[in-house]
């Protein structure tokens, strides 16, 4: 279990983490949403005493991260694929790791095979391509066998075979009892990987639900009607109080009215129907929807843009002023 509890940090007059208060709780993949620059990063750093909070604080099983005992035995986390020493090898980065931690070698060797890297063990990391880094920095969390793993973006680079086993891997580890909290800006993954989520932006805590409810409470759902007769169907719902609204290739959007009622009534009144499908939205949508107020960092919309010549700022991420 990971415990914040009003966890601020400040850099100058910049408020990264704005009292964040929630716990991340175990047997479940609990994912970390934010917009760029929401303060997730900030937020995992603190959790593992990278980063001291200007106030607040954070628990690891009821502890500051400094008061473990042996920590990657509590804590296993992925911040950085990249902040390895390039000149040592896969195996003996691991085994620094391993001995600063009273963890047998023997673990080294199961920890490389699990991740995939057992044939460059001996290679140095400079060399890796990124989705290799990336698997070398799941090895160190999952080195000291820890309850609580925490990963940052651990699907960056990663080809579609890593990506699926990397939410393998979090489900099993979840499934075992683990805390595994992990952030991605991957929508689709994160959708089929993470059973609740806390969301952030501007450093503020935006929500902590399970995954549903996240997406039934920021999304509007309706249902899809296609009939050859769309007068008809119009009059017939508007008659009932319901107003369609048409999508351009003539399919009807219908909110308010279940769709077992909404074939009831095109059967009473013989309206042929092509297409009756309740309609929810993704992660992505609700997580946009949620989100919009707290974008900084934007990039122009080039359909909304003057033609070129006519540009001022031009493509460039640009800071939204609020
Ligand atoms: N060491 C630092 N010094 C000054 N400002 C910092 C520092 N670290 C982070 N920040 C600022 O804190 C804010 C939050 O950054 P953070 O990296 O935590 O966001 P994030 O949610 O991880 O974003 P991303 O999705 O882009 O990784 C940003 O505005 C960032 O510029
Ligand atoms: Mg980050």
């Amino acid at each position: 279990m990971i415990e914040l509890r009003g966890l601020t940090k400040r850099y100058g007059d910049k408020t990264a983490v704005d009292h964040l208060t929630f716990s991340v709780r175990p047997g479940m993949v609990t994912g970390f949403l934010g917009p760029n620059g929401a303060g997730k990063s900030t937020t995992m750093r603190m959790m593992l005493g990278l980063d001291s909070p200007t106030s607040g604080d954070v628990r690891i099983d009821g502890r500051r991260y400094d008061q473990l005992r042996d920590p990657l035995n509590s804590i296993g986390a992925l911040l950085e694929a990249k902040a390895v020493h390039g000149g040592r090898s896969a195996y003996n980065h691991l085994l620094c790791m391993a001995q600063s931690n009273n963890i047998p070698k023997k673990r080294i060797d199961s920890v490389l095979d699990l991740v995939g890297l057992s044939d460059v063990a001996k290679k140095r990391p400079k060399g890796f391509s990124l989705g290799m880094g990336q698997r070398l920095g799941i090895a160190a969390a999952l080195l000291g066998d820890p309850q609580i793993l925490m990963f940052d973006e651990p699907v960056n680079g990663l080809d579609p075979e890593g990506i699926h086993w990397i939410r393998n891997l979090m489900k099993h580890l979840a499934g075992e009892g683990r805390t595994v909290f992990v952030s991605s800006h991957l929508m689709s993954e994160m959708a089929l990987t993470a059973e609740h989520l806390v969301v952030i932006g501007r450093g503020r805590l935006l929500a902590d639900t399970s995954m549903a409810d996240f997406i039934a409470e920021n999304s509007r759902t309706f249902v899809r009607v296609r009939t050859p007769q769309p007068e008809r169907m119009r009059d017939v719902l508007v008659s009932f109080g319901v107003r369609p609204v048409f999508e351009q290739d003539g399919a009807m959007q219908v909110e308010g009215v279940e769709p077992a009622r909404l074939g009831e009534i095109a059967a009473w009144y013989q309206v042929v129907l092509h297409e009756l499908s309740p309609q929810k939205a993704s992660l992505e949508e609700a997580f946009m929807r949620l989100t919009a107020e707290s974008v900084e960092y934007q990039a122009h919309d080039q359909a909304a843009q003057p033609p070129p010549g006519d540009r001022g700022t031009g493509g460039a991420p640009a800071r939204r002023n609020r």
